[in-house]
């Protein structure tokens, strides 16, 4: 089974990073054949409201995400990992989401994607102890999966955490990541 991890910081090695290798590596022991997304690495243009995607289910701006939605659909499980960025998911990973309307319409418009099978998680990390830190992202990330079938079963949520590297003096939060990644395994299997 394929497990598709979407690395949402521009921080290479950075917190996001680190917990999400620690996730792929669960899911690796669990058996999953993994793969990392660096999104900040990719070309992609924010959605621009052209609309033919609710005509034919395909998106006129010709980038990197034509890639990225063959990889999204193949997945059976998929790990959204970002720090926080004023409350809400990183702008690389928001431009991400938002070109999935594609997606969207496809399976709400045009009814060509099939019901949900698949399974998705969230890591999200940020620096402070805010109450409501994850509120925005969760629901995105919620309402992203469903727009193509995919159920929100898990998640980790990490406070307190703001330099580069500085997840790895946070040895519960990375075994609950490695614990994320093999449960999800687990789950598909
Ligand atoms: C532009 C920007 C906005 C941020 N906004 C928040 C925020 O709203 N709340 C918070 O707790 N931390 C915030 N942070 C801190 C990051 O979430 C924190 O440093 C995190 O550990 C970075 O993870 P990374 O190493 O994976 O990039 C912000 C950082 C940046 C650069």
């Amino acid at each position: 089974m394929r497990i598709l991890g979407i690395m949402g910081s521009p921080r290479i090695k950075g917190n996001t990073d680190l917990l999400l290798d620690e996730a792929l590596r669960g899911a690796e022991s669990a058996g999953a054949e993994v793969e990392k997304l660096v999104v900040d690495k990719l070309r992609i243009t924010p959605c621009r409201e052209y609309y033919q995607c609710v005509k034919d289910g395909n998106c006129v701006i010709k980038d990197d995400m034509e890639a990225v939605y063959t990889k999204l659909l193949e997945a059976e499980g998929i790990i959204v990992a970002s720090p926080i960025f004023f409350y809400g998911l990183t702008a690389q990973l928001k431009a991400l989401i938002d070109r999935c309307q594609v997606l969207w319409a496809r399976k709400y418009i045009l009814h060509r994607l099939p019901e949900a099978t698949r399974k998705g998680a969230l890591i999200a990390v940020g620096a402070t102890q805010g109450k409501q830190l994850f509120d925005g992202a969760i629901l995105t990330v919620k309402y992203f999966f469903k727009s193509f079938g995919v159920e929100y079963v898990d998640q980790l949520l990490v406070r307190g955490v703001d330099k580069r590297g500085e997840i790895k003096k946070h040895p519960a939060a990375l075994a609950a990541a490695f614990e994320l990644g093999k449960n999800l395994a687990q789950r598909l299997s």
